[in-house]
C-alpha cells in the first residue's frame, strides 16, 4: 500500500516534471537504494573536495562549534538529510566527550542509509541515543519535529550538512528551516555546511566542473540513476545510455547545474503515466542545482533563518565554509 502511494505522488512529480518547456525532476529522486549507494562513492571521489574538507573542519573544529553550546545541558541534535552520517559522528564524539547527555535525530529520506547510520554509531557511540526519521524534510506541510523525550527539552542543534541546502534556492531553503525549526528556542543553534563560490584568487570554476564531473564516470551514472529508477518504479521506457551528464556552471545564478541530455530525437513511454515524452536531440532534463556561497550569502542565509552567525570556519583558501548561527 505504502508502495503504491509513493509511486503515486513520484508519478505527480515526474509527470510535472517533463511536461514542463524545461523539463525538470527533483532531487530527491537521486537517493534510492543504488543511488545513495552511489552518492557515497561521489563523497570519496578525489575531484569530490567537499566532503573531505567539511570532515576536516567538523574533525578540527568540532569543540570550538560545542563552545558555543551550553555544556551543562542536555544536547539533541537534529540532521536533514544525514546520509550515512560519518562525518556527524565527529561532532557527536566531541559532544559525548563533554559527558552530557546527547540524542542524535537523522531525518532521510533513504532507509538504507538510516539503517547504515544507526548500525555504525551503536557501534562507535554506544552512549548515543539514536533516533532515524524516515521522510523527505522538503515535503510541504511539514510534519512536526518529532521529540526524542519530552522531559528532557536540552538545547537543540539542526545540522544541513554536505552542502545541501545549496541544492535549492534559498527562499525554498529558508522555508525548509524554518519549518524543521519551528521547535526550536533562543540560543539553539544552526550549523550549516556551504561550498564556497569561485573567486578569481583561487577556488576556480574548473575545480567546480571536476567535482561534478568526476573521471571516473561515477556522478555520470549517479545522475542517470535517476532514470533507471523512473524505469523500474514507473515501467518508463528511457534508454540511459542515450542520456549525457551534464555539469555546468552558471556564473549568474553562482551554481552548478547537473543535466540529463538527450543525444537523440526520442520519444519516452512512461507506462505508469500512459504518456509518452518527447526529447529533442540535445533537449535536456534539469536534475540538480547546487548554489555556491559568498561569506555575505551565507550569513545572509541563516539570518534570514532567524539563526544569525555567531562563528564560521573555513579551509585556509576558503573553498568549502561551516557555518554556525544562534537564535536569536
Ligand atoms: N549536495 C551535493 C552537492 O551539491 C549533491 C551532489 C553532489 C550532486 N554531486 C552531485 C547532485 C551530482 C547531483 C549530481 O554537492
Amino acid at each position: 500500500m505504502e508502495a503504491l502511494i509513493h509511486s503515486h505522488a513520484m508519478g505527480n512529480v515526474v509527470r510535472s516534471g517533463l511536461r514542463q518547456k524545461q523539463k525538470s525532476l527533483p532531487s530527491w529522486l537521486f537517493y534510492d537504494e543504488v543511488g545513495s549507494i552511489l552518492f557515497e562513492r561521489i563523497t570519496t571521489l578525489p575531484e569530490y573536495y567537499l566532503t573531505r574538507m567539511e570532515r576536516m573542519l567538523l574533525c578540527r573544529y568540532a569543540s570550538a562549534i560545542l563552545d558555543h553550546v551550553d555544556r551543562g545541558r542536555s544536547l539533541t541534535v537534529l540532521e536533514l538529510g544525514a546520509g550515512s552520517a560519518r562525518k556527524t559522528a565527529l561532532l557527536l564524539r566531541a559532544a559525548l566527550a563533554d559527558k552530557r547527555d546527547v540524542s542524535y535525530q537523522p531525518i532521510d529520506i533513504s532507509a538504507q542509509s538510516l539503517e547504515d547510520a544507526a548500525l555504525h554509531l551503536a557501534e562507535e557511540l554506544p552512549a548515543l541515543r539514536v533516533q532515524p526519521v524516515l521522510r523527505d524534510f522538503s515535503e510541504t506541510p511539514h510534519p512536526a519535529s518529532v521529540r526524542l523525550h519530552d522531559d528532557a527539552r536540552g538545547q537543540q542543534m539542526l545540522l544541513w550538512l554536505g552542502s545541501s541546502a545549496g541544492n535549492y534556492e534559498q527562499q525554498e531553503a529558508v522555508r525548509i528551516l524554518t519549518a524543521a525549526a519551528a521547535g526550536m528556542e533562543k540560543g539553539d543553534h544552526l550549523l550549516i555546511g556551504l561550498d564556497m563560490a569561485p573567486r578569481a584568487d583561487g577556488k576556480r570554476t574548473h575545480h567546480l566542473l571536476e567535482a561534478y564531473n568526476d573521471a571516473a564516470g561515477v556522478t555520470a551514472e549517479f545522475n542517470r540513476n535517476l532514470l533507471v529508477r523512473l524505469n523500474r518504479e514507473l515501467g518508463a521506457k528511457f534508454r540511459p545510455k542515450q542520456f549525457e551528464h551534464s555539469a555546468h556552471w552558471n556564473a549568474a545564478a553562482s551554481r552548478m547545474e547537473m543535466h540529463l541530455v538527450s543525444t537523440v530525437a526520442q520519444s519516452v513511454r512512461i507506462e505508469a503515466l500512459e504518456e509518452s515524452f518527447f526529447f529533442q536531440r540535445g533537449e535536456f532534463i534539469h536534475t540538480e542545482n547546487s548554489h555556491k556561497y559568498t561569506r555575505e550569502n551565507g550569513h545572509a542565509l541563516l539570518c534570514a533563518a532567524g539563526f544569525p552567525v555567531v562563528a564560521e570556519w573555513h579551509d585556509p583558501d576558503v573553498w568549502y565554509g561551516l557555518f554556525l548561527g544562534e537564535r536569536s
